[in-house]
C-alpha cells in the first residue's frame, strides 16, 4: 500500500488557517486536524465550528484526531461536520466499537488512536470495526516533540494483527525525515508530520521530501 503523509496543521497558523491548507494541498493525502479539549490532553486547540468551515474550505480530505474526554457524545458531530475520518482515544471512548459503527454511519472512516502506553493487543479484537489505527509517537498534546522509540514494536505488532483486515497504521508525533523510514519500515502506511511540514519553507516540498523517503 502506498504510503500517505497527513501534515498536522497544529503548527499552522491559526489566523489563517484556510490558507496554510492550501499550502500542502498540491502535495498531501490528508490534512491532520488535531482537537485538544484541555482535560484528556493539556492543550486546547480547535473544535466542531472550525472544522465545519475548514471542511467545506478545504480541498483535501480532512483527518480529525481527536484528543478529547468523552469522545462517545462528542465525535459522531465531527463526521456529520464533513470530516473524511474522524480517530478517538480508545483510552477516553466507553463504547469504542458502538462508537466506531457510529463514524461509519455517519459516512466517516473510524479511527482508533493509542497512548503511547497503551499497548496494541488491548484493541486486537475490535480492529476489525475500524479502518484506521493510530499510534502515538509522543505524549498527545503538543507539534515538535522528540520521537518516542518505544512505537517501532507497536507497529510491528499492529501490522500483523491486521494482515487480514484492511486497516491503515498511523503514527503520528516527531515525525521528519530522521525518523519516517523507521516508520515505514516497521510498517506504518499513514505518516503524521506537524512541524516537520509547517515549520519548512516551502511545505508541500517537505510533504513530497517526506513521501519519497518513506516510498523509497
Ligand atoms: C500531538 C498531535 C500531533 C502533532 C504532530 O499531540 O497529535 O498530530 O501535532 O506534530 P509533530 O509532527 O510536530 O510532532
Ligand atoms: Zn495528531
Amino acid at each position: 500500500m502506498a504510503v500517505q503523509i497527513a501534515p498536522s496543521i497544529l503548527n499552522a497558523d491559526f489566523a489563517h488557517l484556510a490558507d496554510e491548507v492550501g499550502r500542502i494541498a498540491p502535495a498531501a493525502d490528508w490534512v491532520h486536524v488535531d482537537v485538544m479539549d484541555g482535560h484528556f490532553v493539556p492543550n486546547l486547540t480547535l473544535g466542531l465550528p472550525v472544522v465545519e468551515r475548514l471542511a467545506q474550505a478545504s480541498a483535501l480530505p480532512l483527518d480529525c484526531h481527536l484528543m478529547i474526554e468523552d469522545p462517545d457524545r462528542w465525535a459522531p458531530g465531527y463526521a456529520e461536520a464533513g470530516a473524511a475520518s474522524v480517530t478517538f482515544h480508545v483510552e477516553a471512548a466507553r463504547a469504542p466499537v458502538r462508537l466506531a459503527r457510529d463514524l461509519r454511519a455517519a459516512g466517516a472512516r473510524a479511527g482508533l488512536a493509542l497512548r503511547p502506553a497503551t499497548a496494541v493487543d488491548s484493541v486486537r479484537d475490535v480492529l476489525g470495526e475500524v479502518d484506521m489505527l493510530l499510534l502515538m509517537s509522543v505524549e498527545p498534546g503538543f507539534g515538535g516533540q522528540g520521537f518516542l522509540d518505544l512505537v517501532l514494536p507497536k507497529v510491528r505488532r499492529a501490522r500483523e494483527l491486521v494482515t487480514d483486515l484492511d486497516v491503515r497504521i498511523q503514527v503520528d508525533g516527531g515525525v521528519s525525515s530522521a525518523t519516517i523510514e523507521r516508520c515505514v519500515d516497521a510498517g506504518a502506511d499513514v505518516l503524521v508530520a506537524g512541524s516537520a511540514v509547517y515549520g519548512a519553507d516551502d511545505p508541500a516540498e517537505a510533504v513530497r521530501a517526506l513521501k519519497a523517503q518513506g516510498q523509497a
